[in-house]
């Protein structure tokens, strides 16, 4: 899940008299970041795999500047305002990009610490006062580090999840390019999925989770024979019956796994076709025995497909369809379930013109 801008805010936990402590060094250390960041920049250099993140001498130079101002401007003066977090988010997000093994910005901060110890020995005579200071800066320099970690694995965690979505997606396209769909029926359904989940009070990890997952409720069907699958005309019974198998294929091709999206992907595609009533497939489950996320997508699933136009069948009304769902409601559909949707048709409504089929 990606991690909001407003969480960090919790990060902010530094009090007044730390604040004012490094107000009042900010002025000390000013006139001797130069020298602070040559002994950081002579670390960094001394360093193969760190140096060897800047392409040049000024890529090199624009770091130092970088860092150099948010030190003294931020981290050094108690300025943890907006710009700061925005910046830190940048700064954890650039070494992620970049691959800069995080080890080197905590090496940088122990040679910045040693700097600060030695300055305050040659600055302030006062033994209580150097300590108040060092105090506050290891404060700070925590609270930074940590910031800068998390936005370094906010970073990582983005593009894992980006990645693992088009894997989700690419199945899932693999699954409907052989049917009668299109790619963008699993993008309106899967958006209706995540509506109605944030509609039944879910929260937005298991609503997003949702939205990748049931992509994939079809992919099951790569396992039908195309003389099925394509048939023009209706199926026999002996078709049927294998057409009927494709929940359990979904269930042998998507692994079982503890991550949450693929549990749900995994038991959306083997209960997408069980019905409230206990008459669906492939295993009959009835009513609650049907996990919540398999009953949202059989909703979804079944709208989506009315209101859209196929091979062998026009685009019902959205009036239609809804009459559908009504009707189906206790037999094939959750009653609830029903009744959320219809309390969200404007929002169905509006996913259904963002991702409406091209005019061919
Ligand atoms: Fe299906
Ligand atoms: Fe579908």
């Amino acid at each position: 899940m990606r991690l909001r801008f407003e969480q960090w805010r919790d990060f902010l936990d530094i009090d007044a008299d730390s604040i004012n402590t490094l107000r009042e060094f900010s002025g000390l250390i000013r006139p001797h970041m130069d020298t602070l960041m040559d002994a950081v920049y002579a670390y960094i250099q001394a360093n193969t795999a760190a140096s060897a993140t800047f392409a040049d001498a000024a890529a090199l130079q624009r770091a130092r500047t970088h860092q150099q101002h948010h030190w003294q401007e931020h981290v050094f003066a108690g300025n943890f305002n907006q710009h700061y977090l925005e910046a830190t988010l940048a700064i954890g997000h650039t070494h992620q990009r970049l691959g800069v093994d995080l080890r080197f910005y905590s090496g940088a901060y122990v040679v910045v610490l040693n700097q600060v110890v030695q300055l305050l020995d040659q600055l302030v005579q006062d033994g209580a006062t150097r300590s108040r200071y060092l105090t506050a800066i290891n404060r700070a320099v925590f609270l930074d580090m940590g910031l800068a970690t998390y936005a370094y694995y906010d970073t990582l965690l983005n593009a894992l999840e980006d990645m693992a979505q088009e894997v989700t997606l690419s199945l899932a396209r693999a699954g409907e390019y052989r049917d009668n769909e299109t790619g963008k029926h699993i993008t309106r359904m899967s958006k209706m999925c995540e509506q109605m989940a944030l509609a039944l009070g879910k929260d937005a990890t298991w609503a997003h989770a949702l939205r990748m997952a049931s992509p994939l409720h079809d992919v099951g069907k790569i396992g039908v024979p195309d003389r099925i699958l394509l048939k023009p005309g209706r199926l026999d019974e002996a078709e049927f019956q294998i057409m009927r198998e494709h929940p359990r294929i979904g269930g042998t091709i998507i692994p079982e796994h503890p991550a949450l999206v693929i549990r749900m992907a995994r038991r959306i595609a083997l209960t997408h076709h069980e019905k409230w009533d206990g008459s669906g497939y492939p295993a009959g489950l009835c009513g609650e025995e049907i996990p919540l996320e398999g009953r949202i997508a059989a909703i979804c699933d079944v709208y989506d497909a009315l209101v859209s136009a196929r091979p062998y069948k026009p685009a019902w009304t959205q009036q239609a369809a809804l009459d559908y769902l009504q009707q189906e409601s206790g037999y094939h559909f959750d009653p609830q379930l029903v009744q959320t949707f219809l309390r969200i048709v404007p929002e169905i409504q509006s996913i259904q013109s963002r991702y409406a089929e091209d005019p061919c």
